[in-house]
């Protein structure tokens, strides 16, 4: 059945280039490589990363997931940077749903406990999103748990505006939780409060 609108993004701009390497500050924001398979594996032991994330993740897991990441890059599926400054991995920010075609992306982050309190994924998070929206999507959207405070504040200095409660929407170990969503459009200027909604 023929598409009527055009895709957002054309298949291949993104993939058919390499990962770009971003920096902003002291962080480097680049593709994740082997050697950082210790360093993965730390941070699915990490009780609040397991909890948010709901994955744990072996040695063996992390060799894969790494793998996969380049494949999910050239297949336009998604995308994830490592956060690091200088050789040390402070976090990890992605895209863990992508969809060109509609000009959609849904962001994901976690910072190791050493490195929080630091803005790092509101910074990372910031640098990618505008990476995003320099492709040419129109809107990258994120969801956390209410309970989920420190996540909320990342995503408000990261611009991404709240939007409403989505009721029952995750599974985690404990249940379904509600989830604030939070967006930020390409067209939004800076430091756009985005449509105006009361907090749940
Ligand atoms: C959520 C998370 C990514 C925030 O990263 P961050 O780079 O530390 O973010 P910020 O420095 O902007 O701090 C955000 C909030 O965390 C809290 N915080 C500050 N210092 C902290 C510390 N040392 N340790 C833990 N939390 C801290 C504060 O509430 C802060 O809000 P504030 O700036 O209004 O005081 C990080 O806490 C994390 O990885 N948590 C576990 C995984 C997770 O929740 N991922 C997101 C799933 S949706």
């Amino acid at each position: 059945m023929p598409e009527l609108v055009e895709p957002a993004v054309p298949a291949g701009r993104m993939g058919g280039r390499p990962q770009p390497c971003l920096s902003v500050d002291e962080l480097t924001i680049r593709p994740w490589a082997p050697p950082d398979v210790p360093v993965l594996v730390a941070a699915y032991a990490n009780e609040d990363i397991r909890r948010w994330h709901a994955r744990s993740l072996t040695e063996d897991e992390a060799v894969e997931w790494v793998s996969q990441r380049t494949d999910r890059w050239r297949r336009e599926a998604g995308a994830d940077w490592a956060v690091a400054e200088g050789d040390t991995v402070l976090g990890r920010v992605g895209l863990r749903r992508l969809s060109l075609a509609e000009g959609l992306g849904e962001a994901a982050y976690w910072v190791l406990p050493a490195a929080r309190g630091r803005a790092v994924a509101a910074r990372a998070l910031t640098a990618v999103t505008d990476w995003m929206f320099a492709l040419g999507l129109n809107r990258m959207e994120l969801a956390h748990s209410t309970l989920n405070r420190a996540s909320c504040r990342a995503a408000e200095k990261a611009g991404y505006a709240y939007e409403g409660t989505m009721r029952g929407h995750s599974r985690h170990t404990d249940g379904y939780h509600d989830m604030h969503l939070h967006a930020r459009l390409g067209a939004d200027k800076p430091g756009a409060k985005g449509a105006a909604v009361r907090r749940a």
